[in-house]
C-alpha cells in the first residue's frame, strides 16, 4: 500500500471503500502543501474547483464581514475534509479556509469528486452524515448567538429603565445599587426588548441568580450596572 492510499485510508468518509476504490481515488488524488497562514480557499473564489483531505496539519473556516470582522465556522483537522459546498452546489466558495500550520492535503478534482459518489452510495451515505453534523453545530451556533442577542436587548431594556427612573442609593451593607420603583411588568419589558415574556422570566431568573439585579416586589434593584453594559 502506498503512503498516499495509507493516509487517506485514515479519512473516515473513504472508510466505505474496499482497497480497489481506495487505491482509484489515491491515483487521482494530487498532493499538496502549505505553509502557516496561506489561504487555501478564498471566499466567494469560484475558481479552483477541487475537494480537499486533510492529511496532515490544521486548518479555519471563516467569514470575512464586509467591515474586516472574522467569523469562524470550523476548525478542520487531519482526516476531514473540506471544499465540497461549492462542488455540490455549483456556487461560489461559501467560506475562506487557511491553513493555520503545516498542512498537507489531498486535492481531488470536481469530476473524480462527483465520479466517486455516483459509484459509491455508502460513500454519499458518510458524506452526508457529516454534512449534517456540521449543519446540526451551526444550528446550535445560530441559536445561541440570537439568544445572547436577545440577552443584550434586555439588558439594554433594563438600563433604559434605569435612566429614566432609577434612584441612585445604597444597600444596606452600604454598596452602589439603582432602585426602579414600580416597575414595568415583565410583558411591558418584553416589548420595549422585541422578544416574548418567557424570554423576559427567564432572562431576569438568570440575571437574578448572577447577582446583577434583585426583585422585590414591584422594586427592581440594579445591582451590577456595569455588567448588564456588557
Ligand atoms: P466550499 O463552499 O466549496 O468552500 C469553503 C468550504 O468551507 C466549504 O465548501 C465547506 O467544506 C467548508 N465549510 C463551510 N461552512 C462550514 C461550516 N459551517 N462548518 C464546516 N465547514 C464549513
Amino acid at each position: 500500500m502506498s503512503e498516499k492510499t495509507g493516509l487517506l485510508r485514515n479519512v473516515d468518509l473513504f472508510s466505505p471503500l474496499d482497497e480497489r476504490q481506495l487505491q482509484a481515488i489515491a491515483k487521482r488524488a494530487v498532493e499538496k502543501s502549505y505553509s502557516k497562514g496561506d489561504l487555501i480557499i478564498l471566499e466567494e473564489d469560484e475558481a479552483n474547483q477541487s475537494f480537499f483531505i486533510l492529511a496532515e496539519g490544521q486548518v479555519k473556516v471563516f467569514l470575512t464581514s464586509v467591515e474586516g470582522r472574522e467569523a469562524i465556522l470550523a476548525m478542520l483537522e487531519e482526516g476531514d475534509f473540506f471544499g465540497e459546498m461549492s462542488l455540490l452546489d455549483g456556487e461560489n466558495r461559501s467560506a475562506s479556509v487557511q491553513a493555520l500550520e503545516k498542512t498537507r492535503l489531498f486535492t481531488i478534482s470536481r469530476e473524480d469528486f462527483l465520479a466517486t459518489l455516483s459509484e459509491n452510495s455508502e460513500l454519499t451515505l458518510t458524506l452526508l452524515g457529516e454534512l449534517s453534523r456540521r449543519l446540526r453545530k451551526s444550528n446550535r451556533q445560530v441559536s445561541s448567538l440570537s439568544q445572547m442577542r436577545v440577552y443584550g436587548r434586555i439588558a439594554a431594556s433594563l438600563l433604559q429603565l434605569m435612566e429614566q427612573k432609577g434612584i441612585r442609593t445604597r444597600s444596606q451593607d452600604g454598596k452602589r445599587m439603582v432602585v426602579i420603583h414600580d416597575r414595568p411588568k415583565q410583558q411591558e419589558i418584553a416589548e420595549m426588548a422585541g422578544t416574548t415574556r418567557e424570554t423576559v422570566s427567564r432572562v431576569l431568573r438568570n440575571l437574578q441568580k448572577k447577582g446583577y439585579i434583585a426583585l422585590s416586589g414591584r422594586d427592581l434593584f440594579i445591582l451590577q450596572e456595569d455588567e448588564l453594559k456588557t
